[in-house]
């Protein structure tokens, strides 16, 4: 509940950003929105850029994007060593990406998931701690 969340997007996820960020206020998280604040149409790395320096600044902090598909957002924030970016198509897959991966951004495709799927994916993707063990080792051979 303390950790500040970073959300941005490209117009491709903008409707599901708009109301992701409702759903996340309304649970008394603290959501920094990074735009974009209208449909039209954007480029998504800049979008991804801003997030990630965002966290940069703030490593303790979480991020989610959405682009149309997720892919986008995907390749762009994972260029960075301290982003583990996880495009998640459903709440396992939310946890795995914590649980095994560490992952501090959450992608999700605006026009591929539903906002029931959405809130799911997000619920367990921030309820859902790092197992540290066996899987520090892996992460350290990432980095
Ligand atoms: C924009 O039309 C679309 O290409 C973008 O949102 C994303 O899906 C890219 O991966």
């Amino acid at each position: 509940m303390t950790k500040n969340i970073f959300i941005s997007c490209d117009h491709g996820g903008f409707y599901l950003k708009e109301q992701i960020v409702d759903y996340l206020l309304k649970k008394s998280f603290k959501i920094i929105d990074l735009g974009t604040k209208d449909p039209s149409s954007v480029d998504y790395p800049d979008y991804s850029n801003v997030l990630v320096d965002k966290i940069k600044n703030n490593l303790d902090s979480m991020g989610i994007l959405l682009c149309g598909t997720g892919i986008g957002m995907s390749i762009s924030a994972n260029r960075h060593p301290h982003i583990r970016a996880a495009l998640c198509t459903d709440e396992d897959m939310a946890r795995l990406s914590r649980q095994h991966n560490d992952a501090n951004v959450l992608v999700i495709g605006g026009r591929t998931t539903s906002l029931n799927s959405a809130k799911k994916i997000i619920d367990a993707f921030l309820s859902t701690e790092f197992e540290k063990g066996r899987h520090t080792k892996r992460l350290k051979k990432i980095s």
